[in-house]
């Protein structure tokens, strides 16, 4: 089965683009280290406590609305080419490994929503994809360095001027 990823292709990110993906990392790494904060504010509200104000919870709800519009801005304006041979065995997995990135950006806020707002029972595996967003994003941060500064082939850079 062949699926195509890459959508429109564009010569660059734009300024949203590139903005949106700072934040947006920058808010997945605080609340992925808040997760524990909102566990004991949930198991607290279950004996019977207010729930009060949880960063949490207000930082997961900012991620989801900030990766809608990101995968909306992202499907209009496109994408450029990732670096390498279009097609090959790389090329495909980059962009596997983004859509997975976008997948898990929306559907872990979506699993603690469930948690917090429905009482559904979603909050464990909400911490487990949220440590497997972590860990494909650590990969990806990874490859992104990698391709910078050992193959220098200018992909950080194209995450920071807007083109
Ligand atoms: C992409 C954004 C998010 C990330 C990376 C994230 C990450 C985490 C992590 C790692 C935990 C596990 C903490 C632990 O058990 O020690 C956790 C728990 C939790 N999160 Fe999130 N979260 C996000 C969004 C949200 C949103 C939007 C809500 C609610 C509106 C939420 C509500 C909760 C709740 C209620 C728990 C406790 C679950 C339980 O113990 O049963 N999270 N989160
Ligand atoms: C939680 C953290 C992160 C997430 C969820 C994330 C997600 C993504 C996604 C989905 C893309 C595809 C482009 C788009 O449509 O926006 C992308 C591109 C990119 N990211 Fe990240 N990213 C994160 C952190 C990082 C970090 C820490 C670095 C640098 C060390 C980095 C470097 C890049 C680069 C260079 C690109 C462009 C790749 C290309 O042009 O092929 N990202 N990121």
């Amino acid at each position: 089965m062949h699926v195509e990823v890459e959508m429109k292709t564009t010569t660059g990110y734009s300024g949203a683009q590139i903005a949106l993906h700072w934040l947006v990392a920058v808010l997945l790494v605080v609340a992925w280290l808040t997760g524990e904060g909102a566990a004991e504010a949930l198991e607290a509200i279950e004996e019977g406590g207010a729930p009060g104000f949880v960063p949490h919870v207000a930082l997961g709800l900012a991620i989801l609305a900030l990766s809608v519009l990101r995968l909306l801005v992202r499907l209009g304006r496109g994408a450029p080419e990732a670096a390498g041979t279009p097609g090959s065995f790389q090329v495909r997995v980059a962009g596997w490994v983004h859509v997975a990135l976008y997948v898990l950006m929306i559907a872990v806020p979506l699993g603690g929503i469930s948690a917090w707002f429905l009482g559904l029972e979603t909050g464990d595996i909400h911490g487990l994809f949220a440590n497997l967003l972590m860990v494909l994003a650590l990969g990806h941060a990874g490859l992104a360095l990698y391709h910078q500064y050992v193959l220098k082939d200018g992909t950080l850079a194209r995450m920071m001027r807007a083109e």
